[in-house]
């Protein structure tokens, strides 16, 4: 029988990646994707999967118990790689309601589904929960050093909160519970299909069509970057080789300033795409704007453990990385026109009918 996979919010934009790569690398597993498509989620972003046999699509959200329950049923889930959350600092600084219920309510709905579902010895032998993390759990670092895995907790966003308390969560359901359990805490991800309310596609719609650039602050807060294909990659590592109990930090070794950041975008797409109608570089766009509420100074992550147990490492270099993400981005003009004027917000009807529905299961 093949691998099912319970994929939490795989029409965002790590998870929509994960759910290609995983039915591109490992074409014998079925994934399940559950996915509620909040504004963050967008068909569109697996719309050449969506007749693949292996892959199904269930419109519905995690922290509903009863549907959930009944996933683990119907499609015998034996791993749940759980990416779906509130995952953006700004939104979780304006409005952490959202954070809060779906980020430890929905990860506690989905372990005890887990637990209830997975109770013998030859089950967790094969069964996985693996919980997609993040580096902000942290905290923020000075001008040196790094989080390892050892790193104390230190959440100071309402968004970092709610994955520490997940994260915490998934680590009492293994001492507790025996639930074969794995942590990812990775950086900031980069590459196609993400959001345009994060840094790297804000700035490349703005800087093409002559919009100011908002940099927060000083512009010197330091994030540590990786593509998101490397990501899925190491998730897909921990995932069959990880040791359960654990946590793996993922990293890309790529620090650097959002003001460099910002400037190396502008100085691609002065290079690649016509000139601003004033004939200005696109740096001229950067405005300094006020600073985010607790903004984290720097983030680096010692991605040392998952190199030295699991043999994996980036594949992608940052240059390597970028130049690919700018290609796509300018590329898929009409993905980013969808998400900009709400139109993918229909996708799902054109699709399945009516977006109330609970699910579009192929079954
Ligand atoms: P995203 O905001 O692009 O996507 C989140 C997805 O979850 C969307 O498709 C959304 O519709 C879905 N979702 C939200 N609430 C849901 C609910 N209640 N039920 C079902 N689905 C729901 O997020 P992303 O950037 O792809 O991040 C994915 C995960 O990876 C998050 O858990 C985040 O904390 C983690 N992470 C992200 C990064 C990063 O750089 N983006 C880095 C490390 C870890
Ligand atoms: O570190 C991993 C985290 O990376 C993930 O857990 C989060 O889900 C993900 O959203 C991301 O968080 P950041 O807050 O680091 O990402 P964001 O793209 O929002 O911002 C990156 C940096 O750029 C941050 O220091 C804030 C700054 N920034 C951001 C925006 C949107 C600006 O200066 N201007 C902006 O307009």
């Amino acid at each position: 029988m093949a691998y099912t996979v319970l994929v939490t919010g795989g029409c965002g934009f790590i998870g929509a990646n994960f759910v290609r790569f995983l039915l591109t690398e490992r074409p014998n597993w079925r994934v399940v994707n559950i996915d509620k498509l909040t504004y963050a989620g967008n068909q569109a972003n697996l719309a050449d999967m969506a007749d693949n046999p292996a892959y199904t699509f269930v419109h519905g959200d995690i922290c509903d118990q009863n549907l959930i329950n009944e996933l683990f049923d119907r499609h015998k889930v034996q791993a749940v790689v759980h990416f779906a959350a509130e995952s953006h600092v700004d939104r979780s600084i304006t409005g952490p309601d959202a954070f809060i219920h779906t980020n430890i309510n929905g990860t506690f709905v989905l372990l005890e589904a887990a637990r209830a579902h997975w109770p013998a010895k030859d089950q967790a032998a094969v069964c996985r929960f693996l919980h997609v993390s993040t580096d902000e759990v942290y905290g923020s670092l000075g001008p040196t050093g790094y989080f390892t895995e050892e790193t104390p907790y230190d959440p100071r966003s309402p968004y970092s909160a709610s994955k520490a308390s997940s994260d915490h969560l998934v680590r009492a359901y293994f001492h507790t519970y025996g639930l074969p359990v794995l942590l990812t805490n990775c950086s900031n991800n980069y590459g196609p299909y993400q959001f345009p309310e994060k840094l790297i596609p804000l700035v490349l719609n703005n800087a093409q069509h002559g919009k100011p650039l908002p940099i927060y602050g000083d512009g010197q807060n330091v994030r540590d970057w990786l593509y998101v294909v490397d990501h899925c990659e190491a998730i897909t590592k921990v995932l069959e080789s990880g040791q359960v109990g654990e946590s793996y930090n993922i990293g890309g070794h790529n620090e650097k300033k959002n003001l460099e950041i910002v400037e190396l975008l502008c100085d691609l797409l002065d290079k690649k795409i016509a000139p601003l109608p004033s004939g200005a570089a696109r740096r001229s766009l950067i405005t300094f704007v006020r600073d985010r509420a607790g903004h984290d100074r720097r983030y680096a992550i010692d991605a040392g453990k998952i190199e030295r147990e699991l043999g994996w490492r980036p594949r992608f270099t940052f240059e390597q990385g970028m130049e690919q993400t700018v290609e796509w981005y300018l590329a898929n003009r009409d993905w980013m026109d969808g998400v900009l004027d709400g139109s993918y917000q229909s996708y799902y009807e054109s699709m399945y009918g009516s977006r109330g529905a609970v699910q579009a299961d192929k079954e």
